[in-house]
């Protein structure tokens, strides 16, 4: 099983040495792909000294910051280019713990994406302001109901996807560029008939750097979701309609 870890980073120089050492010490089978936006603090020039000191290290330049979504895409893409059977999501900052990795990948042959879920039973965040956990539990409430998906932890960002399920979904046609890209993913893969498992996880928030959360994305996925799940329902009533 060949797999790629994708990090997405901008201005992230602080702590991706961390994450990549501790990414590098737990499963040293997976090959690491960084996917830097031109940050402004040198984070892709930093990311090519990795490389160059490590031939698993492969690093991915985008000219510009153009969201979480974009920077996942193309990463997705040089990985199935190059052949990769899972592709595993791991921010740069340390929220997610390297060493809960095989936790999510014991289950790849279970499920078609694997969720490293905050929010299930065992599941928890460490330090996080109550405003975050505010938004991350409203948002995947009402991103379920809206979309009609059990998936408890809709937005998460650490998971394992297998190969196939990357190569079924057009890919170019995603427009999220927020982290709302989490959200559209798991509807897609939900909505494919696809098995979707959550292993719990300890999300610890970072002591280095900034988060890159806005309003904008804040906003961005609530328009999403809404549309997406309003078109949901009048295909579900045409439907019915037809059949009468
Ligand atoms: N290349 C690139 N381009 N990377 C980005 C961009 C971008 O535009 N925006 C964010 N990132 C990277 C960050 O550098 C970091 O490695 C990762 O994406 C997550 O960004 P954070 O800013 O640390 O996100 P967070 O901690 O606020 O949000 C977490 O929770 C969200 C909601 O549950 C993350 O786990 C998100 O993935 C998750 O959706
Ligand atoms: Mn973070």
């Amino acid at each position: 099983m060949k797999i790629l870890t994708i990090i997405p980073t901008y201005d992230e120089i602080d702590a991706l040495p961390g994450t990549v050492s501790r990414l590098r010490a737990a499963v040293p089978d997976s090959d690491v792909l960084i996917v830097d936006d031109n940050s402004p603090d040198g984070t892709g020039e930093f990311a090519e000294e990795l490389s160059a000191e490590d031939p698993q290290i492969n690093v991915l330049h985008r000219t510009a910051k153009n969201g979480l979504g974009g920077a996942y895409i193309a990463g997705f893409g040089w990985g199935l280019e190059r052949g990769y059977d899972v592709l595993v999501e791991l921010d740069a900052d340390g929220s997610h713990q390297p060493e809960q990795l095989p936790k999510l990948l014991a289950k790849i042959d279970e499920a078609d994406l694997v969720i490293g879920s905050r929010w299930v039973p065992g599941g928890s965040v460490v330090n996080w302001p109550l405003h975050r956990i505010a938004i991350s539990r409203a948002g995947s409430l009402y991103s379920r109901t809206m979309l009609g998906l059990k998936v408890r932890d809709i937005t998460a960002g650490f998971r394992a996807f297998r190969r196939s399920v990357l190569e079924e979904i057009d890919l170019s046609s995603i427009e999220s560029v927020g982290y709302g890209f989490q959200v559209d993913m798991t509807f897609r893969v939900a909505g494919m008939g696809k098995t979707i498992a959550e292993v719990p996880i300890t999300f610890v928030e970072r002591t280095q750097g900034v988060s890159k959360m806005s309003s904008n994305i804040v906003v961005e996925a609530m328009v999403n979701v809404t549309r997406w799940g309003l078109s949901a329902r009048a295909r579900t009533l045409a439907q019915k309609l037809r059949q009468r």
